[in-house]
């Protein structure tokens, strides 16, 4: 059994679908401001593991656009709380390089041992509109093959996305180190 710490349900979806074993703790912690996620889940560890008796999980994640020279970035949760999709969608208005991606960053820890981290990216487009609603946060703006991750049901979204190929490298490390 995993602790897995977010206050998205989205995101306990997706990661229930690959560990099973996993119980959802929205506890809060501090997210950073930093340049990095990487610096952000390594902060955000600290203080988890202090806070909880047991191995646990966090992840952090964020959209890339090229032509806004990677923003939002770590700004993504503020983004998205503030001008949101369509304000993206608005920024990307008349640009041609559409491309972006979305990176994930796990972090877990056992008690008393060092955390380790395991890295995912999904490379991809900003579409010229929101299309479905399975997702949350950037999906509906999101296309891989011009299907948006809105679109897209969770087994289908953790074929490719940023959190399962973090969350599945986790998995396997867990797994070698069981033998
Ligand atoms: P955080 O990892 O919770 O800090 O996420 C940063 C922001 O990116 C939030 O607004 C999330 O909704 C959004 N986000 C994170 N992962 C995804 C994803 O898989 N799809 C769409 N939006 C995401």
């Amino acid at each position: 059994m995993i602790y897995f710490v977010t206050g998205n349900k989205g995101k306990h979806a997706e990661a229930r679908a690959i560990f099973g074993d996993l119980v959802q703790k929205d506890i809060g912690y501090t997210e950073i401001q930093a340049d990095t996620l990487e610096e952000v889940a390594a902060y955000g560890m600290k203080e988890v593991s202090s806070r909880l008796e047991g191995p646990v999980m966090i992840e952090d994640a964020g959209l890339f656009v090229d032509a806004l020279h990677g923003f939002p970035g770590v700004y993504s949760a503020y983004v998205q709380k503030t001008i949101g999709n369509s304000g993206i969608l608005r920024l990307m208005e008349r640009v041609e390089k559409r491309s972006a991606y979305f990176k994930s960053v796990v972090a877990y820890a056992e008690p008393g041992q060092e955390s380790v981290m395991f890295k995912g990216e999904v490379h991809g487009k900003i579409g010229f509109e929101e299309r479905g609603r399975k997702g949350f946060g950037y999906d509906p703006i999101f296309y891989v093959d011009d299907i948006s991750l809105g679109e897209m049901e969770i087994e289908e979204k953790n074929r490719i996305s940023h959190r399962a190929a973090s969350m599945n490298a986790l998995k396997e490390w867990l797994e070698a180190r069981k033998g």
